[in-house]
């Protein structure tokens, strides 16, 4: 017996077992659920780009440094970008280690067993899913700011639930999620195409905020550069970080522990690196591309993070920067209205890839979890022609579509960002776990310094989560809860573990 099948029967049966990396890869092989390869390195990088430059920059940056953190956001990005680095070393040795689509959830069904991938899997769902009705808001809103501009209004009904405390549907967010939601449909080649035009003229807005804003620092602005702490005074309860609420201490903002909290929301602009190991099974060289698409993507978007906090807020005082559009508005604020729309613009067609991609991603750790049979089998037949999951890409986009429609960015954002540090921290132990139980794999890619490297990665993810508040913890947690009923009630007896034993 190979070493794949004794590692694939550990525990079997029970809510440990795992599934071997062997029996994962050849799982990608059956031709009804098959995938195309067709990405290079270079497509992944510019997929990494397209999805994780996005509302964190474009929208959060501003309402950050206003309320919580001051110039000093420009170190809440670095500190993001730093704790994502840890992880992005980990999820570059198991992405080019396990190269199937389903990224930690893969991932987790290798090294630590059936039960932890379902809750990574369920886990990345309302990561994904949520993450990209998020963006879907905050791309809507920029849509009728243009809209605005050029005299064209919607009724209220249809602007969503930030123009009113009535009813109201968001229909530009929902209309561009189901749009997508047929990009998707027809393939990754044209997927990654649209996207590589869209990324360029996003990177290139970003350059321009960098390059001409700097000429519009003013030095006063950075006065002071960490604004002191004082009581927050809608961060009561509940609302405070968790780290406050267990320590026991008065919710504050500003100051040092400003810049954590900060660092913990402004977390979401990195958000997508992790979407890129989701294309895995679809890259040409795994070994080689993964780990080129994940790092520098990360590294590409948090240079330019920390020089577009760093310009902004030296354009424009912390105190004034706009809450909806702070990029455009400083400019605006300086007199560089050309400027401003041309940022606008950028902004609204940047955002549609961060949707599309994060639509793909989670399409596609839906369809791992298909074909696996913790969710019904019917969402991983691919399409005869377009070679795509096209059942769990139509009942993905619908449902994102709808969500996109009632949702406001500030309630769903914290819950994407602790969920997606929660993946963190099972992949970093995943890394561990898989060096001990299979020291055999070729890993073209290893993390450096393992163990010490991912245990440190886990303890920054954890840090970053406890910055969030109880609220969100709470919501987490509730959603898990209901993961755990599904588990039971449907995947753990169709799971195809079952057959193989
Ligand atoms: N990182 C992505 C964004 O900021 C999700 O929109």
């Amino acid at each position: 017996m190979g070493k794949d099948m004794e590692a694939g029967r550990r525990g079997s049966g029970g809510l440990f077992r795992t599934k071997s990396v062997e029996q994962s890869i050849r799982d990608t092989e059956e031709p009804e659920h098959r995938l195309t390869r067709s990405l290079s390195a270079f497509d992944l990088t510019v997929f990494g780009v397209g999805v994780i430059i996005g509302t964190g920059i474009f929208v959060l940056t501003g309402s950050v440094a206003k309320d919580t953190a001051g110039p000093a956001v420009a170190i809440s990005f670095a500190i993001s970008g730093a704790v994502c680095a840890l992880a992005a070393l980990c999820y570059a040795e198991f992405a080019s280690t396990v190269p199937v689509a389903g990224s930690a959830y893969t991932f987790s069904y290798a090294s630590l067993g059936e039960f932890p991938a379902w809750i990574i899997g369920w886990d990345l769902v309302l990561e994904l899913a949520l993450a990209t009705a998020v963006v879907a808001v905050g791309w809507s809103g920029y849509v009728r700011s243009l809209m605005d501009t050029a005299g064209l209004e919607l009724p209220t009904v249809l602007q969503g639930p930030s123009a009113t405390d009535g009813f109201s549907f968001d229909l530009l967010a929902a209309l561009l999620v189901l749009a997508l939601t047929v990009v998707l449909l027809l393939g990754m080649k044209l997927s990654a195409r649209v996207t590589a035009v869209v990324v360029a003229i996003k990177v290139t807005v970003v350059l321009v905020v960098i390059v001409a804003g700097a000429f519009l620092v003013k030095a006063d602005n950075y006065s002071p550069f960490v604004p002191e702490s004082k009581g927050n005074v809608s961060g009561s309860g509940f609302d405070a970080p968790l780290i406050q609420l267990l320590a026991g201490y008065e919710p504050t903002t500003f100051g040092v522990q400003g810049i954590f909290t900060a660092a913990s929301v402004v977390f979401f602009a990195f958000i997508g690196f992790d979407v890129v190991a989701t294309a895995a099974e679809e890259t040409k060289d795994p070994p080689r591309d993964m780990p080129r698409g994940i790092l520098g993507s990360l590294l590409i978007c948090t240079v330019l993070y920390i020089a577009v906090a760093l310009v902004v807020t030296g354009m424009q005082n912390y105190t004034q920067l706009s809450v909806d559009a702070p990029l455009a508005d400083a400019f605006k604020s300086t007199g560089h209205p050309v400027f401003a729309g041309l940022i606008s613009f950028g902004a609204a067609v940047g955002l549609t890839t961060v949707c599309l991609i994060l639509l793909l991603g989670q399409s596609r750790v839906f369809f791992a979890m298909s074909r696996d049979g913790l969710l019904p089998r019917l969402f991983s037949r691919v399409h005869p022609r377009f070679g795509t999951p096209y059942r769990s890409t139509m009942l993905l986009g619908g449902l994102v579509a709808v969500v996109a429609g009632f949702t406001s960015i500030e309630e769903l954002a914290s819950l994407v960002n602790i969920g997606t540090l929660f993946a963190f921290s099972v992949v970093a132990l995943g890394v561990v776990i898989l060096r001990r139980t299979r020291p055999d794999l070729p890993r073209a890619f290893r993390t450096p310094w393992v163990p010490v490297l991912p245990v440190v990665s886990v303890a920054a993810s954890v840090w970053l989560m406890l910055n969030l508040s109880g609220e969100t913890w709470l919501r987490f947690g509730v959603w898990m809860v209901v993961g755990v009923v599904v588990y039971f009630a449907y995947g753990r007896s169709r799971s195809r573990m079952n057959a193989r034993g």
